[in-house]
Formats: structure tokens, C-alpha cells, sequence
């Protein structure tokens, strides 16, 4: 890794899996020239760069406790993450991180977890659920409450489907806002599928990650079902320059997005002025 933080690692891009139908979101395998692969927690991110284009903060979405290179799911949104989506295998490109807290596993141990992610924001959540499943012993029960538009629009399947529903003693709940002939699961967005699968809140923590309005309204459901503010656990995705608190560009209030989250708690959340 580069001594100034600033500094990117060459990095190639090994493979390419493309999540959805419509290839707007593709998980990008990356493996550091130097065969260095930063520590990492769950919850954490890295700065991507394409050369003469530029950078994106992007999540990372493969697990710690699984020996391998980097992956990043990435969302086609504007210049950056366009670019990224034209590269094919082989393409160079630049990481810097890692970057961020992450999610706080340890003071999780010994109560029962649920991931609620909506679209693209299962790919923070992805990271900590392959690590909360390979350290199984150490939580009680785990459900994963996940929901997309449509079918095409789900990602991470082979997850979804078949590994994730394996685990011991794990609940997988899919929900689509639009289903198509082939759909047999629930039709609903995911706030009312929560309600209506009405998870307890005792000894639970809930972690949840996806677009605004999502989260917005999940956060409502979860306090009808008598979620306190320090039981929710979301990220924030605040736009990003340097990641490493010196350039200003994150900053709510006194906090820094890039270094002091972007894991926050909804009790953290509300002391802070609401300007995300
Ligand atoms: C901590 C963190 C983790 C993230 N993790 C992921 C991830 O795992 N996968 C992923 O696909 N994206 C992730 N993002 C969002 C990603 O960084 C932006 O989509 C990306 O930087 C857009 O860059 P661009 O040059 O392609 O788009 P631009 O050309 O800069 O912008 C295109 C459009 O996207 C909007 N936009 C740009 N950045 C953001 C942002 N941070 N949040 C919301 N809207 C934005 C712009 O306002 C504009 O409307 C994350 C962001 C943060 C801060
Ligand atoms: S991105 Fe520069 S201070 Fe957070």
C-alpha cells in the first residue's frame, strides 16, 4: 500500500459479474498489483479511481473473513461509475482505503441480527452478513429482509437464493415493489413487508442500508414495532472527496461522514443536524 493516504494502489480488475437485469449494477472483482489487500472491516469503503476520470467512494462488498481480492457492486450513476462500468477484465485502475468505521460486530455478539436492504444498499450489507454467518456462533438468530423494483433488480442471487437461505438458523425475506410471471415471493415495498412480518425487538439489532425514502420510512416502521433509536444501525453515503477527514466535503455538524461514520446509529443520527 502507498505510505500518503491520498496516494491510490494499482489494482486489475479481475473479473466482472453483472447483478441485474438491466446491467446497471456490476460487482467488480479487484485484485492489488502488489498483492496487498489492506485490512478490512465490515461497513468499510474504498475510493475508486479511473484514471483521468476520477473517483468514486464505493463500499466494499467482499468479507474479511474469506480470504480473496477485493469486490466492489457498483451502481452506474454519473461520470466515475460510468467509466468503471465500460472497463473490462484487465482494466487498471486505482483504490485508496480503507476507509470509515464499520459496523460495531463485537457489542453485537449474543443478540439476534436484522438486515434490511433495499437495491444497491445490500452491498455494504453483504460484507458484514457473510461475516456474521462465517462467526454464526456468536449471534442468535439471523434474518435478511431484502427488496428490489422488480425481480431483474435484485442482486447478489446466488447469495440470495441459495447460500444465505442455508445458513443455520437464518430467515431470508425477499420482497419486490413489482413482481413478474415468474415472481412467486412477496409483492410489497419493504417498510409494509416488514410490518407484516413484524420481527421482535427483543435482543435485536437492526441494520439497515438502502435508498433514502427506504430508509426513511423503514426507520418509521421499525420504531411501530418498538425498535429503540440505539437497536437501528444504518450507513450513511454522503458525497466524497479526500475520505480521510481533511477536505470538508462530508462534514454534518461536527462529524465527518468519511472517518467518524458512515455507520451511525439512529440514537447518534438524531443528535446531529439533520442535513443528509
Ligand atoms: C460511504 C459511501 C459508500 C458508497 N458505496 C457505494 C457502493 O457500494 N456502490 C455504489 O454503487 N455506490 C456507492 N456509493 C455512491 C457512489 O460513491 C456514487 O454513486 C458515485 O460516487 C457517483 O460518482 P459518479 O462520478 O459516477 O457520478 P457523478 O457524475 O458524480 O454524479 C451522478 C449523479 O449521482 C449523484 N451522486 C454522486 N455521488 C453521490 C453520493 N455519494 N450519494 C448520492 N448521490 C450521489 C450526483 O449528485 C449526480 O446526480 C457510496 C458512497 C459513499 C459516500
Ligand atoms: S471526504 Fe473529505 S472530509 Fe470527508
Amino acid at each position: 500500500m502507498s505510505p500518503n493516504p491520498l496516494i491510490p494502489t494499482i489494482a486489475t480488475i479481475k473479473d466482472i459479474i453483472p447483478e441485474t437485469g438491466a446491467q446497471d449494477v456490476k460487482t467488480f472483482i479487484v485484485q492489488p498489483d502488489d498483492g496487498e489487500i489492506f485490512p478490512y472491516r465490515p461497513g468499510q469503503c474504498a475510493m475508486l479511481s479511473i484514471f483521468g476520470v476520477g473517483e468514486s467512494m464505493i463500499s466494499i462488498t467482499s468479507t474479511c473473513s474469506r480470504k480473496g481480492p477485493l469486490e466492489f457492486s457498483v451502481k452506474r450513476a454519473g461520470r466515475v461509475t460510468g467509466a468503471l462500468h465500460q472497463a473490462e477484465p484487465g482494466h487498471k485502475i486505482g483504490v485508496r482505503g480503507p476507509y470509515g468505521n464499520s459496523f460495531p460486530v463485537e457489542e453485537w455478539k449474543g443478540k439476534n441480527l436484522l438486515f434490511i436492504g433495499g437495491g444497491i444498499g445490500l452491498a455494504p450489507l453483504r460484507s458484514l452478513i457473510n461475516y456474521c454467518l462465517d462467526t454464526r456462533r456468536d449471534f442468535q438468530k439471523v434474518d435478511i429482509l431484502y427488496g428490489a423494483r422488480s425481480p431483474q433488480d435484485l442482486c447478489f442471487k446466488r447469495e440470495i437464493f441459495d447460500n444465505w437461505p442455508k445458513g443455520e438458523d437464518a430467515g431470508v425475506h425477499l420482497t419486490v415493489d413489482m413482481g413478474d410471471d415468474s415472481w412467486k415471493g412477496a409483492v410489497a415495498l419493504v417498510p409494509h413487508y416488514l410490518e407484516e412480518l413484524a420481527p421482535s425487538p427483543e435482543n435485536t439489532i437492526a441494520v439497515t442500508c438502502g435508498p433514502p425514502i427506504m430508509i426513511k420510512f423503514t426507520l418509521q416502521s421499525l420504531e411501530k414495532l418498538g425498535f429503540r433509536d440505539n437497536q437501528i444501525v444504518t450507513t450513511l453515503e454522503l458525497k466524497m472527496q479526500c475520505g480521510i477527514g481533511k477536505c470538508g466535503r462530508c462534514n454534518i455538524g461536527e462529524k465527518y461522514v468519511c472517518v467518524d461514520g458512515p455507520v451511525f446509529t439512529c440514537e447518534q443520527l438524531r443528535q446531529m443536524p439533520q442535513e443528509y
